[in-house]
């Protein structure tokens, strides 16, 4: 994901959905996917802009190589870069990771293979996953990472990115409530399990070929 020309002046962007808003449905409802992505993306992206102002040279840079490395961030700006930041990509990163419902869902191609033999089969990994994703307290992701020696679950509060930790992500779920309150309220246990059959196997599969 790389920052972009908008109005003549160079800054970060927030992303079109690759689908409608509606393509997650029943799963994820189509006003959900308007107030995720229209209003807390789109804050996070200008948030992030207004924080950079402070340090251009960030925008020579794509916001992986800032995350990978907050240290090259002044410290005045640190802590925003770090939330609005982590926020902008998050999401962009959420997004392509969904795709509209499949019946029987499953891992594809190198990744398949990786999480059976990591994990097992793809049902434990499915309910360690699940069990990650419903452990996380407050705000946060759920995520399936490389850890650059292996396929990891592991989560992370508010916007940390695991790209901070060194690690390289490559499946994730938004374990904040405004991504399933509307629809799912108190229910969270609902909504991990409403993931399933919308998640884009295939762009996980690249992820993961790309950065093992
Ligand atoms: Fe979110």
């Amino acid at each position: 994901m790389n920052n972009k020309i908008s109005n003549g002046l160079k800054q970060f962007i927030t992303p079109d959905l690759p689908y409608a808003y509606d393509a997650l449905e029943p799963y994820i409802d189509e006003t959900t996917m308007h107030i995720h992505h229209d209003k807390h993306h789109a804050t996070y992206t200008t948030n992030l802009n207004k924080a950079i102002e402070a340090q251009p040279d960030l925008l020579e840079k794509n916001i992986e190589e800032i995350l990978s490395d907050l240290s090259q961030v002044k410290e005045e700006i640190r802590p925003a870069v770090r939330n609005h930041g982590g926020g902008h990509y998050h999401h962009g990163f959420f997004w392509e990771i969904m795709r509209a419902p499949r019946d029987n869902n499953r891992p594809e191609g190198e990744l398949a293979q990786a999480i059976d033999s990591t994990f097992g089969s793809f049902e434990k990994f499915k309910e360690d996953f699940s069990k990650m994703a419903v452990s996380v307290f407050g705000s946060g992701w759920c995520w399936l990472s490389w850890d650059g020696q292996k396929l990891i679950i592991e989560k992370t509060p508010n916007q940390d990115s695991p790209l901070s930790l060194g690690h390289r992500p490559i499946m994730t779920l938004d374990i904040w409530e405004h991504a399933y309150y509307l629809k799912y309220q108190n229910r969270r246990v609902e909504f991990v399990e409403a993931f399933w059959p919308i998640i884009n196997w295939a762009k996980a599969n690249d992820n993961y070929t790309k950065n093992k």
